[in-house]
């Protein structure tokens, strides 16, 4: 795929775009090191800026191999780095989603703007299913996964850990998936 497609992607509010160094800071301060922001995510809270550097490096990583990746949410009008979110590749046709944003931003429709706009880019890169997993005991994640059109699959067809949970004990996971159609 050619990686200048997917690079960036504006919605009415907000621009997704990819990472740069320089956003390491932002990224930081906003929500990659709050432990309110980071209970229910699969990667450690950054504890220092060098996880963030990393964090930038492996979004680098993955854009170079795969042509799709992470994306930071900003919001249109001023720049501010709000959240990130992105299209991780994960079987032919199939990708995974994820989503989060800074607690100042929460409660505004943000996540499902930027959602939707993830949708769509999938269905642009051509992929035929996305998927997201999610805490059960996250119920705004689950809401912004059906308002986007995503069904829950039956059961728990994976366990993980936590790691900002502080508990080393597997937590079954729900699995929302939404079919594309191509454009
Ligand atoms: C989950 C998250 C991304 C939601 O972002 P957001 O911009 O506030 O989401 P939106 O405003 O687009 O939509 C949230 C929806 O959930 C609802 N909601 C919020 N808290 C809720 C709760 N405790 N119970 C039920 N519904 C809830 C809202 O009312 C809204 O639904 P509505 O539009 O029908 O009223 C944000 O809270 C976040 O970043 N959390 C931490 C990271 C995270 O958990 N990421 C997801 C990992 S799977």
């Amino acid at each position: 795929m050619p990686p200048a497609l997917f690079e960036s992607c504006a919605t009415e509010r907000l621009l997704l775009r990819r990472p740069n160094p320089a956003d390491a800071l932002a990224i930081f301060d906003s929500y990659a090191a709050d432990p309110e922001v980071t209970r229910f995510l699969i990667w450690l809270r950054h504890q220092r800026i060098a996880d963030t550097l990393a964090f930038i490096e492996f979004a680098d990583e993955v854009w170079t191999s795969t042509g799709i990746g992470p994306l930071l949410i900003v919001r249109a009008a001023d720049g501010a780095v709000l959240g990130s979110t992105g299209i991780d590749l994960d079987g032919p046709g199939r990708a995974s989603i994820g989503y989060v944003l800074a607690r100042a931003a929460w409660g505004k429709g943000y996540a499902t703007e930027t959602l939707g706009a993830v949708v769509d880019l999938g269905r642009r890169a051509g992929l035929s299913e996305l998927h997201a997993w999610v805490h059960p005991e996250n119920p705004a994640s689950i809401r912004v996964l059906e308002k986007c059109g995503f069904a829950r699959q039956p059961g728990y067809p994976r366990t993980e850990v936590f790691p900002n949970l502080g508990t080393p004990v597997p937590v079954p996971l729900f699995e929302y998936t939404r079919e594309l159609q191509p454009p």
